[in-house]
């Protein structure tokens, strides 16, 4: 029967850019040698989202971001403090695994974060990649207001729970090549000497005047969106991969972590 380490031992033999030594992509609760017949797959292992994968029959939780609140692979601090106490309990009491699959899918081909974002976005050509491994990306869309493919963007994350995006620039600029990237690792000026007039951003990994606004004084606009808007469609791709390789265990996707909503000010 296929365990958590199996799954684990996967993602990182299959994923040769990641140090084993450094990876975040680490157990963070539970026995690793338990044998799993359902899996939950999330992006974020919100503690509804726990409830929801426990409730469903999952003994393993997969999860993208940390659950404890800190990146770094052991998660110490919030375990004692609420409401890190309660989770921990939580996951004590009723002996759920929880494995992050960080590292290991950020830059997995095709299916992977950046991809499947891209996927989801609509961008099927791909004119240029970053430096980096499979970091940030170039495409070409049909010429179109800044104002037009904003919207293009926001109509198409609705489904994910988020109710609109952020934009800086002037709306009726003409674009036609947008850049992403992975979560956090935003597309940066690399990606504007490449040509792209257009960055999409996560506002976690584009704080206002250290990326957006350098980016918006180079005269290519900047959209924004929250952070697992960007990462949502590579998870559940993540899902469907590991239930096609461990045919053994059933994998279900979990969204359950809280969205961002937002109130537009009318003028007096
Ligand atoms: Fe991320």
């Amino acid at each position: 029967m296929t365990t958590t380490t199996d799954i684990r031992e996967y993602l990182l033999s299959n994923s040769p850019w990641v140090n084993r030594d450094k990876t975040v992509d680490t157990v963070k609760i539970g026995d690793p040698s338990k044998p799993i017949a359902k899996a939950g797959v999330c992006w974020y292992s919100a503690f509804k989202t726990i409830r929801a994968a426990h409730e469903a029959g999952c003994q393993l939780l997969i999860c993208h971001e940390p659950t404890f609140w800190e990146h770094a692979a052991p998660e110490q601090h919030w375990r004692n403090e609420e409401p890190g106490l309660t989770k921990r309990k939580f996951l004590e009491q009723t002996g759920m695994v929880i494995l992050r699959a960080h590292d290991s899918w950020d830059n997995w081909p095709d299916i992977g974060i950046r991809d499947s974002w891209a996927a989801g976005l609509g961008l099927t050509n791909r004119v240029r990649e970053g430096t980096s491994l499979r970091w940030h990306a170039m495409y070409r869309v049909p010429n179109q207001t800044l104002r037009q493919f904003a919207q293009y963007v926001a109509d198409r994350i609705a489904p994910l729970g988020e109710d609109s995006v952020q934009v800086i620039g002037d709306p009726d600029m003409i674009v036609s090549k947008p850049a992403l990237g992975v979560g956090c690792a935003v597309p940066d000026k690399e990606m504007v000497d490449f040509g792209a007039d257009v960055l999409i951003m996560c506002y976690d990994g584009a704080s206002y005047w250290s990326t957006r606004e350098r980016i918006a004084e180079m005269g290519v606009g900047v959209i924004t969106v929250e952070h697992g808007t960007s990462e949502m469609w590579g998870m559940e791709n993540l899902r469907k991969h590991l239930s096609e390789v461990f045919k053994d265990v059933e994998f279900r996707y979990f969204a359950e972590h809280p969205r961002t909503w937002t109130v537009k000010g009318s003028p007096r």
